[in-house]
């Protein structure tokens, strides 16, 4: 959300597409470590091979067991894990697969059945799973002809396009039906990996399908729709304001639905609904007012949040307005942890899917170090407040950067700052810049990306907080100065994100050549990491968990996981600490949602509601 606000320089459009990239190599790297030696971390005895790191589980079975007789056995098995015992490879299986699997021996010979009797009759005996998605799809799909809230799942106007894609995908789904798994020769257009089907409840997901925003958000959420195009996936978009969309889909097709992935509000009322979810701890009163037949179907494992900033803490940005979340308290957006919340960064905890410019960048040209201006790029993305003075570029507003900084700087550096503010809503060169900097206003984005890349180094003064401009210049050999606010340039844990320790925690580790880091307020400090950018060519730098290949591999891990033993690890653990196997959302937050007017949830005749309890107006 944020990125966007601050993203409002329009000359700035191609680095924001470039953008995202580079994030954190300090965090990066901390975090390969953890991987890699993670299979130690301390979890329950457990009889399959897996490699549990913080983030992700991997629960492979033996190929001809399913996950129930392993999670079973789980406990008859002494071994704790150890690094030495691995037997059976990681490869992991995707739904698909895993559905496929469960077929064999069922599905032979499976065919559309002739009528509606053949259809309940199947509902009774047979065991193929193709029946199920069958009679799911079907009940959809007739919906759909009459019933506009089936086919405009995705109904503003600007989304017309996402409803049919979603139609269309399900529609290829079901006629599909009879291929999947089969030896036989099947038409081109179908392949099992469609049966992986991808539920998106996030604006970002609809701008990185349909198009129309180069936002930090859909840059990053971009790649992840390109691999599952590649990769043949289904996906359904849902409109964001329609949280009845979510209920409605998943209770039509709870066997056909992967995953899904929602912005952090729809996910927290999901997660408190008991219309809406479906492992809602039992003998709470707040489900058990609720008739069985209007139980949600949505089990917490399904459903994950996707969100550029994470799910903060406390005393760490957004939480505490957004969320009513005390100062120190943890924040989760499922109750089964943050592995279940999908960020662009490695945030403590959390699932990590890197930005990645790499393709966009590569297109551009590295100008030889001789060849550029003796100049900075001062980053300063404006937006500008009704007095129209440059917000980055003055204390009182937002700005960080003390004035008195401009005056000398050429001299002190022997390169020129050049700024490019606009005001809000205004195409005009912003006049106020303080004295000393060289404001050429806004250009277009091509522009822009040349002025970077013709420039010594790139400069920012302590907004905007983890934008990815800073990938990009390094991408284009251009080294960066960023400040830091508290004690440490390169701080830790959460502090790497924390808007007043650090403008862009991630970027700072990376350290130099690359990345330099200077105190904020101290003059002297920012001239001498300018020259020592200067003094020191870079060559174009991509960090190596920001390259395509890797976003990629990282992507299908989260998307073929199977995350249903994981969330059943993390219940026995409840259990084995004496607390109830399901959490429910902490009451402050859901109740901060309703207040703030973000909070939804569904009534008893399948209405609406936007308040938390009934007698409320
Ligand atoms: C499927 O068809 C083949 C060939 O007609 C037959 O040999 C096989 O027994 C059938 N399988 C099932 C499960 O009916
Ligand atoms: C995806 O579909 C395309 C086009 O039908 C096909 O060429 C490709 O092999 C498929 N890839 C996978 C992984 O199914
Ligand atoms: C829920 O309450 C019922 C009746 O009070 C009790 O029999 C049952 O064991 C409880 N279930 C759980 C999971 O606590
Ligand atoms: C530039 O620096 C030199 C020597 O460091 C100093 O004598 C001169 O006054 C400075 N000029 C300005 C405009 O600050």
């Amino acid at each position: 959300m944020a990125l966007v606000t601050t993203s409002r320089l329009r000359s700035d459009r191609l680095i924001r597409t470039l953008l995202i990239s580079a994030i954190f190599l300090l965090g990066v790297y901390t975090l390969f470590i953890w991987t890699d030696s993670s299979v130690g971390i301390s979890v329950k005895p457990f009889r399959l091979e897996f490699d549990f790191d913080y983030r992700y589980a991997y629960a492979y079975a033996d190929e001809d067991e399913s996950e129930e007789s392993l999670l079973r056995s789980e406990s008859n098995t002494g071994s704790p894990t150890s690094t030495g015992s691995h037997h059976v490879s990681l490869k992991p299986r995707s739904a698909s697969e895993r559905l496929i699997a469960s077929g064999e021996g069922f599905c032979e010979n499976w065919t559309v059945p002739e009528d509606e009797e053949e259809v309940a009759r199947r509902e009774q005996e047979s065991s193929c799973w193709k029946d199920r998605h069958y009679r799911q799809l079907k009940f959809f799909l007739d919906n759909a002809e009459t019933d506009k809230s089936y086919s405009e799942l995705s109904s503003s106007r600007w989304h017309n396009d996402l409803n049919k894609r979603n139609m269309k995908a399900l529609r290829a789904l079901f006629a599909c039906l009879p291929h999947f798994g089969s030896p036989e020769p099947r038409p081109e257009e179908c392949h099992d990996n469609m049966l992986n089907v991808m539920v998106f409840h996030d604006w970002w997901f609809d701008m990185a399908v349909a198009g129309g925003s180069e936002s930090g958000e859909t840059v990053w959420l971009r790649a992840i729709v390109e691999t599952l195009t590649e990769e043949n996936y289904t996906f359904v978009n849902l409109n964001h304001h329609q949280y009845q969309n979510l209920v409605k889909v998943h209770n039509a097709l709870p066997d056909v639905v992967t995953f899904i992935y929602a912005r952090d509000t729809l996910a927290l009322s999901c997660l408190s609904d008991p219309r809406c979810r479906s492992d809602f701890p039992p003998n709470t009163t707040s489900v058990e007012r609720i008739p069985m037949e209007q139980r949600g179907t949505i089990p917490s494992w399904k459903l994950f949040t996707v969100d550029y900033w994470g799910a903060r803490p406390g005393d760490h940005g957004r939480s505490k307005h957004a969320y009513g979340i005390q100062w120190g308290e943890e924040m989760t957006f499922n109750p089964l942890g943050n592995e279940w919340t999908v960020a662009p960064f490695p945030y403590p905890g959390h699932t990590y899917i890197p930005l990645t410019l790499e393709k966009s960048c590569l297109q551009l040209d590295v100008v030889p170090h001789d060849q550029r201006k003796e100049e900075v790029t001062v980053l300063g993305k404006l937006y500008v407040n009704l007095a129209r003075d440059t917000e980055y570029f003055y204390p009182h507003r937002m700005g960080l950067v003390p004035q008195d900084v401009w005056p000398p700087f050429q001299n002190a550096t022997s390169l020129a700052p050049i700024a490019n503010a606009r005001a809000l809503k205004d195409t005009d060169v912003e006049q106020s810049t303080p004295p000393g900097l060289i404001n050429r206003g806004p250009v277009p984005s091509n522009d822009y990306t040349r002025q970077v890349a013709t420039s010594k180094v790139l400069l920012t003064i302590g907004r905007p907080e983890i934008s990815p401009s800073p990938y990009l210049a390094l991408c284009l050999g251009v080294p960066v100065v960023v400040p830091y606010f508290g004690n440490k340039a390169v701080p830790e844990g959460w502090d790497l994100y924390h808007s007043s320790e650090v403008q862009h925690g991630p970027a700072a580790a990376i350290g130099p050549p690359y990345v330099y880091s200077y105190q904020m307020g101290e003059n002297e400090d920012m001239y001498a990491a300018v020259r020592a950018a200067r003094d020191t060519p870079i060559e174009r730098y991509i960090p190596e968990d920001m390259r395509h290949a890797h976003v990629r591999a990282e992507i299908m891990k989260l998307v073929t996981t199977d995350w249903q033993p994981r969330s059943r690890e993390i219940e026995a653990e409840r259990v084995e600490r004496g607390e109830p196997a399901q959490a429910l959302v902490k009451q402050h937050i859901t109740e901060r949602l309703f207040h703030l007017g973000v909070g939804r949830r569904m009534g008893g005749n399948g209405e609406l509601l936007d308040t938390l309890y009934d007698d409320e107006k």
